[in-house]
Parts: C-alpha cells; structure tokens; sequence
C-alpha cells in the first residue's frame, strides 16, 4: 500500500495533497485539539493521535510500522526571519529533533520508513548559520538516506507568494535506483552541472550547505520545473459578499488605513477606483522607519499567509473600481483557495479557528506537484513491496540531539 504517516498534520493539507495519486494515510499526529477537529471533520479519525510528538519518543510503536513514507511539516516559528530564530534549539522547531529520535528507535528496530519529507520556511536553510540543516542532514546520512533540498514556491501554483523547503530523504537502496548521487568530493563532477541545471529548484544557499558538507549523502532527483500557474487573485476572492456585509470595514478604519498609504500607493488606489471594472489588491501593515504604513499590493498575488498571532497579520483586501473602494480582511474561505483547498474542505465554523488552521497549513498544488513528480515515482520504483529499511549496512553513529 501507498501508505505514509503525517506527523504535525495540522489540518491535513498534506494529506488533502498526497491523496489525490492514491497515497493511504494510516497514521496523522498533532497537538492541537482545534486542528484535529477540523482534520477530523475531513478525514475521519480512525488514524490521529492527538498529543505531544516527545510523547510518540517513548513509544515508538504508536507509529505504524509498515509506511513507506513520514510527512512533517514542522513548526517554522524559530526559523521564520520574523521570529527569534533559537533554531532547532527553540522549543516549537525543535519538535523535528522529537522525530529524529523516532526515526533512530525506528532504525532499531528495522522500521524506518523508506522517505521522509520535511517542509518548512526558508529559514531553515539559514538559521544558526546553517548548521540546524546540516545537523538535520548528518542525521538522515546517519541513518542511512540520501538527501536532496529542493525550493518551491506557491505562486506557482495559487495566488500567493509562499517559499518553502523540502527535505526529501530516501532509503539507500532506494535512492541509487531512482536519484543521482553525488560520490564524495570531486572539484569537477559532473553531479554539480546537473545540480546546476533548476537554480529555481536548489539556490546558491543549498549549494553552499552542500559544499560545507560534501561527505554526507547528498542526492538529486530529476524533475521538470512547474508550470507557472494562472490563477490570481481576483479568482480566489469570495464575490457574493454583499455591500451592505459588515466585513466590509467602515468609514473610519477604511480612511486610517488609507492614511497609511504613501502617495504612490494612494494615487494608484484612485486609479483603481476611476476604472470601469473592479480589481483587486491586498494591504500588509509594516513599519518603515519607525511609522506604521499601509503597503498596497496589486500584482495578482496575497503575501504569505500567517497565523494571525497578534491580529495585525491577517490580510487586507480592497476592492476597487466603478467609483468606489472597499475594504476588509480576506476570509477563512479565501485563505483556504490561497493554499489551493477545495471549496468542498470544511473549516472550523469560528473564523478565528479558520485563520490559525490555513495560515500555517501547506499549499496542495505544491503537495500535489512533489507527489506526482517525486514521491509516486520513488514508491513506483520499489514495486510497492513497502520493506523497511534493513539497517545492516547501516552504521548508526552516535547522534547528537538537541534534546528538551
Ligand atoms: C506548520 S504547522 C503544520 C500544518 C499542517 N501541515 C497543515 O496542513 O495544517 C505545524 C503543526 O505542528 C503542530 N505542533 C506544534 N508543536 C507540536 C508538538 N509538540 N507535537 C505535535 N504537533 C505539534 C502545530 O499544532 C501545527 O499544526
């Protein structure tokens, strides 16, 4: 079976993202009760367990054995260039040391699943300069996968600008069947032209982790760049609120957050306003030089959706045209087409709710885009005999957690 676990399910976007080619979740993880009541709302709940992920390293067995494949998109709020950035040290990123610990009691006992994929923010390429991904990579090599970092962003795929990175480690036998991989230190091998080929795909920062470290198991997958999509704005906004829709701020919030436009911004907001058709742009609140400013965006595209810890970070969308503006957050509903969810997904019926569980969710083209162009294709390759990872060959060294 097309089987994978998903540890810091939230959600369940990836899930929502793997399920379209067939993948079989039998096992989903998460702290938080809101998330799993909504995962649960979508997926049923014969396969999640709600609880702390250091729980799950006691007893290593509550992870079903037989899974080809791990998904954890883990927390990024001390990775994200926003936040303190304490790294894997911090206590919410350094829940990905908790499944470390449960892959090395997996490899004791010839468990382990046959890939991993990690996601998260950028940060993770940069943070504590680098060595959390390093340290993260030594850990997959010592456990006997071969790694490739690729790049993706969701303005690919929907109308929002996301970056994120992918960990993808693969079982050895695995990998030499499906990847090409690179043989130690060689100044001139040809691995690197290859590398070189999708800068989009790995940047000049992979590059760079990769050179510190060429001794661990560094491998790469051969996939096709994605189709830029053409999917904007305007075709995620919900167009039956009504005028009279008190989501629609009134006069006073509308006239301050036009106060906290520059001059450009304002004068391009008139001409939205004198056209004959209504357009759309979105609004991110900064602060420039000590004062607070209101940032009109009208590329097509929303920014990065966040949890709205704090309030100030939900997004703002104006609507213009035909002689007149309005504006208002964008909804849950909205936030959910952002990250390329069926309309048919049910969100939690508190719009707070909805905001935490699609602000830090995964975009499902992207899911969807590393499963038809990566994960069928590795679980193809193995003939779909799903045999775990004989660690035999495997010398585990001892591993250096960053522990609670
Ligand atoms: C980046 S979000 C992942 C969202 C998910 N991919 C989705 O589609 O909704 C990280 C998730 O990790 C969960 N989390 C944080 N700390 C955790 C812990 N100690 N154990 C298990 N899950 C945790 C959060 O509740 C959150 O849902």
């Amino acid at each position: 079976m097309k089987n994978f676990a998903e540890f810091f399910a939230g959600v369940g976007l990836v899930h929502e993202g793997l399920r379209s080619s067939g993948w079989n979740c039998v096992w989903a993880n998460d702290i938080s009760r809101d998330k799993q009541e909504t995962y649960i709302e979508n997926f049923g709940e014969a396969d999640f367990w709600l609880g702390d992920i250091w729980d799950i390293t006691k007893n290593p067995n509550i992870v079903p054995s037989d899974t080809f494949l791990y998904t954890a998109s883990f927390p990024c709020t001390d990775l994200s260039v926003a936040g303190e950035r304490a790294g894997l040290a911090g206590a919410e990123s350094g829940t990905l040391n908790a499944l470390i610990e449960i892959l090395i009691n997996k490899n004791i006992t010839n468990s382990l699943p046959k890939v991993v994929m990690l996601e998260n923010v950028r940060g993770f390429l940069t943070s504590h300069k680098g060595k959390d991904i390093e340290q993260t990579a030594q850990h997959f090599t010592d456990l006997g996968y071969y790694i490739d970092i690729i790049e993706l962003d969701a303005i690919d795929f929907s109308a929002q600008s996301r970056p994120r990175v992918f960990m993808i480690a693969v079982e050895e036998s695995l990998a030499k069947k499906t990847m090409k991989i690179k043989n130690g230190i060689q100044l001139f091998d040809d691995w690197w032209s290859y590398f070189e080929r999708h800068p989009y795909l790995r940047s000049e920062k992979v590059k760079n982790i990769i050179l510190k470290n060429e001794t661990l198991n560094w491998a790469l997958f051969d996939i096709n760049l994605p189709e830029k999509t053409t999917i904007r704005l305007a075709d995620i906004i919900e167009v039956d609120i009504p005028d009279n829709s008190t989501l629609w701020w009134n006069e006073d919030r509308r006239s301050h957050i036009f106060s906290q436009m520059s001059e450009g911004h304002k004068n391009y907001l008139k001409e939205m306003v004198e056209r004959n058709s209504y357009s759309y742009g979105t609004v991110y609140r900064r602060t420039r030089k000590g004062k607070p400013m209101a940032e009109l965006r009208t590329d097509g595209f929303a920014g990065c959706l966040r949890t709205p810890r704090g309030g100030s970070s939900k997004q703002i969308v104006i609507k213009a045209g035909k002689g007149q503006w309005k504006v208002r957050l964008l909804t849950p509903r909205e936030y959910a087409r952002l990250q390329g969810v069926r309309d048919s997904f049910k969100l939690p019926t508190n719009a707070n709710k909805g905001y935490f569980a699609m602000g830090d969710a995964v975009c499902v083209p992207v899911i969807e885009y590393i499963s038809k162009n990566i994960l069928d294709h590795l679980y193809n390759e193995d003939n779909g005999s799903n045999n775990n990872i004989h660690s035999d060959n495997i010398k585990l060294r001892s591993v250096a957690l960053y522990c609670r």
